[in-house]
This record gives structure tokens, C-alpha cells and sequence, in this order.
């Protein structure tokens, strides 16, 4: 049997692509090979520790393809599977007490000896919500096994204190931040931060930011968002407001404004989501300095647009996305990248 050749697959949401490629090319170890709607393939390193820190990637697996890697060769030469396992729990063995496969056919002999192997070999307990994920898939042309390195997707951020229906994934959050060009801002302001998802990858991200202040009109929202923040480190950095959008607050002028807007069930039944969407195009137009980037996430981008293209605002980038929800329906978001269209000197 040949040595396995390994790689390393990064997973993203559909549409942030770019974003990752433009991650990954910061760290000059990391090599793309192959480049995919939802994912890309890395030559393999040995050192984990920089993929753990990649903000755009949910998942991060080690994996070995083959066309003659089907679950029944894969039973009869269960080192391969094994290895994997063994380099992911190598100096962890705490970390990671259970398994599972995830492999179509899962109940068949050839998997289940595989799982009893794993089982004996590895002192791992098969579990379906497990710390180790492996996988053994049919890809175009080829047979794919794979181990996901870590327990958690790479998305599940440390600093969440609880997980709340509405909460931005982080990984979208770092994606409109990195859109902002925030090096070069002094100030930024985040229009409905919920629980902050959006201000902390900002304050993480770009230590340099002189002010960062949010705003929500939902007291239990800012209370989950002070201690997200807290658990962040970021208490002395982030400022954070109740305000209601419709008093157009007098908070300044920003650099940059973000905002992940409010939609559908989120939105009281007293506020028309139109109405809403208007007045906070128009006190962006008041409180963006010249030069700046307005960066916008709605999965209810008709209603956006429109009023975006009876304002002082253009859209100079958009990013379509796509994702499923808990419930396995699918949302089909954009991210909106608008400056003045009549812009200053200055470009933050
Ligand atoms: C989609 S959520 C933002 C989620 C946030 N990005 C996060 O990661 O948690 C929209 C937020 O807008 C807030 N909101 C709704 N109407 C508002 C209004 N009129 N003024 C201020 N905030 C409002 C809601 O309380 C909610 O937290």
C-alpha cells in the first residue's frame, strides 16, 4: 500500500470565498491546491496551530483522497483512518473522549469494523454528538477520508457566553469587518449589535481601532453583548449604547458603520421593516464621514436596495451567500459594501 498523500480541507460558507483565499494568503505557509464553491484544499502542514486561528474557515479537516479509498478497501486497511485519528489526538488525548463516523452506509459491516477499531484502538467512545468527526465521502472522482482537527467548529468562538437565535456567525462578522478596510479607520460604529458578534471580531481583529461603539434598543441584547465583550477582554475598548434607531441618536461621526439588520421575526410587529430600512440608510447619510465604507448584512436585500438607490449611497461590492439554518432551510443573505457616491478626499 503507497503512503496516503495528506491535505488539509478548509470549509467556509458559500460566497465568503474571497474572504478565505485572502485570509489564508496572510500566513505564507499556507498553500491552496484546489479551490472549491464551499471549500479549499491546503498542502499539508504538520502544525495545527496557525488553522486554528483562521476567523472566515467553520471547519478545518485532514484528509487523504483516493479513488480506491471506498468504505470496504478502508476496512481491510484501517490504518489509514487510524494514522488520521492518531495525529489529531496526539498531546490531547484529554481533549477528545468520542467519536463518530459519518459515511453513508453507516450501519454496514465494513464501517461498523471500522468503528470497533477505532473504538479498541483509540480508547474512544462512538457518540453522535462527538469530539472527533471522521468521514469517509464520494467526491467527483474520488474516495475522500477525513478527520475534522478540532472538537468544535472553528466558528464557535470562545468569547460566546450563549448561543441566541439571531446571533451573526462569526465567521460572516469577520467578513464584513475585513470589508471595511478598518487598517486604515479611526472609528467605527455598529448599528443593531445584537450580542456584539460584529464589534468583538472588530476589536480582536484590529487592535489599532480608536473607538468602537454599538448600539441596540433590546436591553436583555446588550446585557448578552456586555458579557460576550467581557469574555473577550475587550470591556475598556467597546462602548455600547441602548438606543432606538428611529431618535437618530447623537452618537458622532464614524470611519466606518456596519450593521447586521434586522429581519423578519426579529423586527417588532409595531415597526415596519421598510420604514426601518429607510431611517437607518438616512442616519448613515448623516453620520458616516466623507471617504468612508457602510458595510450592510440583510438576508432582505430587495427592500434594501431599493432605498439604497434613492440615497447618497452606491453599492460598490456586494457578496451572495448561502447557508442553512438549524431548521435545514436555506438563507440566502448578501453583504453590501456602499460608499458616498459623491465621495470626499479621504478613503477610509
Ligand atoms: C439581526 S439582529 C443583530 C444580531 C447581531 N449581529 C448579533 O450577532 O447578535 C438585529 C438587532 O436589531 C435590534 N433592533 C431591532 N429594532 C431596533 C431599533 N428600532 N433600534 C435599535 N435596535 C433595533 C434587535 O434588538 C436585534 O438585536
Amino acid at each position: 500500500m503507497n503512503k496516503p498523500k495528506l491535505e488539509i480541507k478548509l470549509s467556509f460558507i458559500i460566497g465568503l470565498k474571497e474572504i478565505t483565499l485572502n485570509e489564508i494568503s496572510q500566513y505564507p505557509n499556507l498553500h491552496v491546491t484546489k479551490k472549491e464553491e464551499d471549500f479549499v484544499y491546503l498542502d499539508f502542514i504538520q502544525d495545527f496551530s496557525q488553522l486554528e486561528c483562521l476567523r472566515s474557515v467553520l471547519l478545518v479537516s485532514i484528509t487523504s483522497q483516493d479513488f480506491i479509498y471506498h468504505p470496504l478497501y478502508i476496512s481491510n486497511h484501517k490504518s489509514i483512518v487510524g494514522n488520521l485519528v492518531a495525529m489529531i489526538i496526539k498531546g490531547k488525548k484529554n481533549k477528545f473522549k468520542t467519536f463518530k463516523i459519518i459515511c453513508a452506509g453507516s450501519d454496514s459491516p465494513e464501517v461498523r469494523s471500522i468503528a470497533e477499531y477505532i473504538q479498541e484502538t483509540y480508547r474512544l467512545t462512538e457518540e453522535e454528538d462527538a469530539d472527533i468527526k471522521i468521514h469517509i465521502i464520494k467526491n467527483d472522482n474520488a474516495w475522500e477520508v477525513g478527520v475534522q482537527i478540532m472538537p468544535r467548529p472553528l466558528s464557535i468562538r470562545d468569547y460566546k457566553v450563549s448561543n441566541i437565535g439571531g446571533a451573526m456567525n462569526p465567521t460572516i462578522a469577520y467578513a464584513v469587518n475585513s470589508l471595511c478596510k478598518l487598517e486604515n479607520a479611526d472609528s467605527y460604529l455598529n448599528i443593531f449589535s445584537g450580542s456584539a458578534t460584529l464589534l468583538i471580531e472588530a476589536g480582536l481583529c484590529y487592535p489599532n481601532l480608536k473607538r468602537l461603539v454599538g448600539f441596540d434598543n433590546d436591553k436583555e441584547m446588550l446585557s448578552l453583548a456586555i458579557q460576550n465583550i467581557r469574555e473577550a477582554g475587550l470591556i475598556k475598548r467597546i462602548k455600547l449604547k441602548e438606543k432606538n434607531i428611529f431618535n437618530k441618536p447623537n452618537l458622532g461621526k464614524f470611519d466606518v458603520i456596519t450593521s447586521d439588520l434586522p429581519f423578519g421575526m426579529l423586527v417588532s410587529k409595531y415597526e415596519d421593516i421598510e420604514n426601518l430600512y429607510r431611517c437607518f440608510i438616512e442616519y448613515c447619510q448623516e453620520i458616516l464621514n466623507y471617504g468612508g465604507t457602510l458595510v450592510i448584512y440583510t438576508s432582505q436585500h430587495e427592500i434594501l436596495k431599493k432605498i439604497i438607490l434613492k440615497s447618497e449611497f452606491k453599492v460598490v461590492k456586494k457578496l451572495k451567500l448561502k447557508f442553512a439554518t438549524s431548521t435545514n432551510t436555506y438563507l440566502y443573505p448578501k453583504i453590501f459594501v456602499c460608499k458616498f457616491k459623491k465621495n470626499g478626499t479621504k478613503s477610509f
